[in-house]
Formats: C-alpha cells, sequence, structure tokens
C-alpha cells in the first residue's frame, strides 16, 4: 500500500509552484481579474487531474516536470469549469473550494471573465510545454480540446441542465457523467501517457482510457452521494444543490448503497485496467482512495 495521500500533496505541491509562476504577471488595469482568477484558482483544491497527469507519466517512464504544463493546465480549465458551474445561470451555488463563489465576491461579470481567462490561457501554457516533443505536444493540446469543448465537458454541462427539467434515462445520465467529469479525466491521465513519449492509439493509452472512463464515473457518482450526505464543513461547496435543481443524478435511480456498490465496481475494473504495469500501485490505490473520499 502507497501513501496516497503524501503523493497527492506533494504532487500539489509541485503543480501549485508551477502555477504560482504562471499568474505572477501583474497590470493595475486587469488587477480584478487577475485576482478573480487566482481567488479561485488557488483555493485549495485536491489537484486530482494534475495529479494523474503526473502518474501516468511517471507510471510509462516520463518524468513528472514533463507533465507538468499539462496538468497545470487541465486545472486552471477544470477550475475555469467550477466558476461557471457556481453562476447563477448554472448551478447557482454560494460555497466552492471551502471559500465563497467567484461571483459572491466579484460579481457575475468578472467570474464570468475570469472562467473564460483560465479557459484561453491553460491553452498557451500545454502549447509551451518545451519538454515533449513538439508533435506530442500539439496531439495533447488537440486532445485537451476535445475533452474540454462541446463533445467533452461542455456537452455534459448541457445535458445535465437538460437534466433538470426532464428526467434523464440511465443511459443519458451515464453519458452525462462521461462527458461533464468524465472528459477532463481522460484528459488528464491521456495527457500524462503522451508526456511520457507514448502515442494516442498505443496500448499504453488504450489502458489509460479504460482506467479514466472508470474512474471518471465513479468520482460523479460518489460526487452525487456527497452532495446528498455530506455536509458543507466537509466538503468546502454547497450541497443539497443537485435535489434543489431537481437535477437527474445518480440517486434518481438508486439508493446512495447501491450507487456506493455500482462505483465499487468500476473502481475494480479502473484498477485491473492498470494493473499488470509495473509501478501502478500509486493509481490503482488512488481509484480506491477516491471511492471512499469525503470530500
Ligand atoms: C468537482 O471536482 C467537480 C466535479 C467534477 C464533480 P473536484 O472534486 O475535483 O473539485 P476540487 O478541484 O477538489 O475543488
Ligand atoms: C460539475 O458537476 C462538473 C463540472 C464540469 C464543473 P457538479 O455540478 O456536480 O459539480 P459540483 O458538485 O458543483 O462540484
Ligand atoms: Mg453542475
Ligand atoms: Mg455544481
Ligand atoms: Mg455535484
Amino acid at each position: 500500500m502507497t501513501d496516497i495521500k503524501q503523493i497527492l500533496a506533494a504532487d500539489a505541491e509541485l503543480v501549485n509552484d508551477v502555477l504560482r509562476g504562471y499568474f505572477a504577471r501583474n497590470d493595475e488595469d486587469i488587477k480584478e481579474l487577475l485576482e478573480s482568477e487566482r481567488y479561485s484558482l488557488f483555493a485549495g483544491g485536491k489537484r486530482i487531474r494534475p495529479f494523474l497527469t503526473l502518474e501516468f507519466c511517471k507510471l510509462f517512464g516520463g518524468k513528472a516536470e514533463a507533465a507538468l504544463p499539462f496538468g497545470c493546465a487541465l486545472e486552471m480549465i477544470h477550475t475555469y469549469s467550477l466558476i461557471h458551474d457556481d453562476l447563477p445561470c448554472m448551478d447557482d451555488d454560494d460555497l466552492r473550494r471551502g471559500k465563497p463563489t467567484n461571483h459572491k465576491v466579484f460579481g457575475y461579470s468578472t467570474a464570468l471573465l475570469a472562467g473564460d481567462a483560465l479557459l484561453t490561457h491553460a491553452f498557451g501554457v500545454a502549447a509551451s510545454n518545451d519538454l515533449v516533443e513538439s508533435n506530442a505536444v500539439a496531439q495533447a493540446v488537440k486532445l485537451l480540446s476535445e475533452q474540454a469543448g462541446e463533445f467533452g465537458m461542455v456537452g455534459g454541462q448541457i445535458i445535465d441542465l437538460a437534466g433538470e427539467s426532464e428526467k434523464l434515462s440511465l443511459d443519458k445520465l451515464i453519458k452525462l457523467h462521461s462527458m461533464k467529469t468524465g472528459a477532463l479525466i481522460r484528459a488528464a491521465c491521456l495527457m500524462g501517457v503522451i508526456a511520457a513519449g507514448y502515442p494516442i492509439d498505443s496500448e499504453e493509452a488504450v489502458s489509460a482510457a479504460e482506467y479514466a472512463e472508470k474512474i471518471g464515473l465513479a468520482f460523479q457518482i460518489i460526487d452525487d452521494i456527497l452532495d446528498a450526505t455530506a455536509t458543507e464543513e466537509e466538503l468546502g461547496k454547497s450541497v443539497g444543490s443537485d435535489a434543489e435543481s431537481n437535477k437527474t443524478t445518480f440517486l434518481s435511480y438508486y439508493s446512495a448503497e447501491e450507487a456506493y456498490a455500482y462505483a465499487g465496481t468500476l473502481t475494480a475494473e479502473a484498477v485491473s485496467a492498470i494493473s499488470s504495469y509495473e509501478g501502478s500501485e500509486v493509481l490503482t490505490d488512488f481509484a480506491v482512495y477516491l471511492l471512499d473520499r469525503k470530500s
């Protein structure tokens, strides 16, 4: 058994150091925008997406440094997605990462623009990865765009909103989870594989994608359970939000116990997708850690 919490904390520190460097530039005229970006980015997220990028890169023989710009780009896109997800026109939530949501502090327009800026800046960060061969960087950037865009996370967000006014079928719900949450997790794992020097059609990439698919779905199932069962203090974000907006979630189909059991099956499948690779314990332990997370 690895000390997964300690590895996660060490990776988060590496990521935070590099992110701080990307956000060191100042300009008095856009001070409020920069403050708003930094407010959400450095509010203490778990950094699980960059962790996956770093650890998949290391699993396949690469160095963590080569994965860092990709991991940071993912965290910036993830943070933008949270800022927009919390807006009144979306989930209308007041608490995120243990603090008032971005729009509560900076106002709707600045929050919207902080999201836009984080998204746009992220592509520059990913593209400037000079520790990876340039055609591999191009492949990673293309993948990031596909997984973050309308056929990935953004598409998932619009299906999620549709699930407020009609009950989605279970198949549609699985597709929604795979897009809104699975897509960035897929990008995170595969960008790590690319940073290690393996192409997107390699056997390593296929195994990583299989792992990502399973933990991505399990992650959102647990998120749905926690929204209904945890407290704001535990999660650091608004709870009961799904029920309040009448969303279709896993709890529309299963009890919390059944949903948890389903997430457990997916976790076991994720583990078996990569367990034959030497050194996969960090990532297999991580899948189990995610299943039992309380925040
Ligand atoms: C929250 O993601 C949004 C979902 C996709 C469920 P995380 O649980 O990774 O949030 P942070 O980054 O730790 O705040
Ligand atoms: C959000 O899903 C996924 C994103 C793309 C941001 P949720 O709306 O369930 O995430 P939380 O519960 O607000 O973190
Ligand atoms: Mg949402
Ligand atoms: Mg939300
Ligand atoms: Mg949620």
